[in-house]
């Protein structure tokens, strides 16, 4: 999506020989013109699909898929990554390991939200090495919900992530691919 990759250009930074730092305009400070674009694109790319609710993990999921809840006219719902005072119980709930930040978070949902009935659209901010998205998974699997697609902000192609959800026969649609950093600049892969 050339809106995304000219921001990605202008105001992303590449940090050593993995990380694009985003803060600017998508997990840090929000720009919220840009996000609707975003969620519009989505709901472009998977309009075949009979989306009842879009799934995320917070936090930098949260805003994307807010924009593809706006354009799909489903709710929202984003795995916490810390139980609550008021998410105790009844929770479908993964082990997700960060290869990024070397530590493993438990993420959960309230029953409540996620049921056999529903055809999910998974949305996050980065596919690295997609932990994040197998936790996802797991939980759709555990509610017996259906997993219509996985959409990504952001797919840096050269981690693992995208060849794993491939392997199952996952559709995905990234809307900025990364194939590499090269002298600081991020080199884009065509669109799959
Ligand atoms: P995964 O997200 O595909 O599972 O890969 P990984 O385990 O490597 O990523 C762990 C965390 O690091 C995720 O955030 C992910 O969004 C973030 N991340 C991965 N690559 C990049 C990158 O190039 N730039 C930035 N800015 N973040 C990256 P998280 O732990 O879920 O944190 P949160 O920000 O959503 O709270």
């Amino acid at each position: 999506m050339k809106l995304l990759e000219d921001r990605i250009r202008e105001d992303g930074q590449v940090l050593g020989a993995d990380v694009l730092k985003v803060d600017n305009f998508l997990n840090h400070q929000i720009d919220p013109d840009l996000m609707m674009a975003l969620g519009e694109e989505f709901h472009r790319r998977f309009a075949d699909a009979p989306i009842t609710k879009i799934l995320t993990v917070e936090s930098s999921g949260i805003a994307p898929a807010l924009a593809a809840g706006m354009a799909f006219h489903v709710p929202v719902v984003f795995a916490r990554k810390h139980k609550s005072l008021t998410l105790k119980d009844n929770l479908y709930t993964a082990t997700v390991y960060s290869f990024t930040k070397k530590t493993s978070n438990e993420i959960s949902i309230s029953k409540k939200f996620l049921s056999a009935d529903d055809n999910v659209l998974i949305i996050d901010d980065f596919l690295a090495n997609g932990q994040a998205v197998e936790g996802l998974i797991e939980i759709i699997g555990q509610a017996q919900a259906t997993l219509s697609g996985v959409g990504i902000v952001i797919e840096k192609t050269f981690q693992k992530g995208r060849q794993l959800l491939d392997e199952r026969q996952i559709h995905v649609e990234s809307l900025a691919r990364i194939a590499a950093f090269e002298n600081g600049q991020v080199v884009f892969a065509p669109e799959a």
